[in-house]
């Protein structure tokens, strides 16, 4: 079988990270989708959004994802823990935990707990938040949602918390915008051919990559049970699909936006 997409530059796309962490890269215009998984130790933080421009920034930091106790080897999976976005433009940063949502802008700050429907408006900003789902509209810039999942597996008398992150509106930031994310902001162009035994090649920026067919869930809209969406999965934590590698974008702190240095001792 062939499947052939021809090249088009894609005006919109909706970019989000759940899950895993899964990032996801959807093209209505195309009806088609790229996602990648990147996996590392708990505690990291890695940049999804930055421009220069407009001072927006959006950091996410790894959780472990929980295991029974008991289970030994294996390797950690993680979930996105706790967010943290900066508009420095409108004076606003907002940390978002399993737990809850602090606000400030300029010299004010609110708390918000996930379980109280909450509407506020502030300069170029508004917040609503009701169950599990946090929608943030800022001045000119953008609109993105940020859902809770309350996952329990009652055979194992687990309960894990973790966080998703959907972008809804960006395209009018700089053309600067970058991150694991943001670097797609304004589009990308690909195509996908050769689908054989289940594997394609996928064509873009310069490079050639195997990627298999995948499906993940998109909880935009709905929170409990999402939507399927079929996508092409890039392997290697994006490689060739993202610019540099995935430990490039690791940064030193929630707000932070300079890259974290890690040495190596030999
Ligand atoms: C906030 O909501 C009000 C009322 O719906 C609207 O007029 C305003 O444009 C919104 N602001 C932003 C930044 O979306
Ligand atoms: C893709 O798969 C082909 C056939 O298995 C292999 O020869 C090629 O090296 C692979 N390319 C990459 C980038 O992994």
């Amino acid at each position: 079988m062939c499947l052939f997409v021809a090249v088009a530059s894609s005006s919109r796309s909706y970019e989000d990270v759940d899950g895993d962490p899964h990032f996801m890269i959807e093209l209505p215009e195309r009806d088609d989708a790229l996602c990648f998984n990147i996996n590392d130790s708990p505690g990291t933080i890695f940049n999804l959004v930055r421009d220069p421009a407009s001072g927006f920034l959006v950091n996410a930091e790894l959780v472990a994802k929980k295991m029974k106790k008991g289970a030994v080897g294996g390797k950690v999976n993680t979930y996105v823990g706790r967010l943290g976005v900066v508009h420095q433009t409108l004076g606003v940063r907002l940390e978002v935990t399993t737990k809850g949502i602090t606000l400030s802008q300029d010299s004010r700050q609110v708390k918000l707990l996930w379980s109280d429907p909450s509407a506020l408006r502030g300069p170029g900003m508004n917040l609503t938040l009701t169950k599990d789902q946090l929608t943030v509209s800022l001045r000119d810039c953008v609109r993105f949602r940020v859902v809770r999942h309350t996952k329990v597996w009652r055979a194992r008398h687990l309960k894990q918390d973790y966080l998703g992150f959907y972008t809804l509106e960006s395209h009018r930031l700089s053309q600067e915008v970058h991150g694991l994310l943001g670097q797609f902001y304004h589009g990308v162009e690909f195509e996908v051919g050769d689908l054989r035994s289940g594997v394609a090649s996928l064509y873009v920026k310069g490079h050639q990559l195997n990627v298999t067919r995948g499906w993940q869930r998109d909880f935009r809209e709905d929170v409990r049970h999402g939507e399927q969406v079929p996508c092409w999965l890039v392997p290697s934590s994006g490689a060739g699909l993202i610019d540099g590698r995935a430990s490039d974008y690791v940064v030193s702190g929630l707000f932070k936006t300079d890259r974290k240095v890690v040495s190596v001792i030999t």
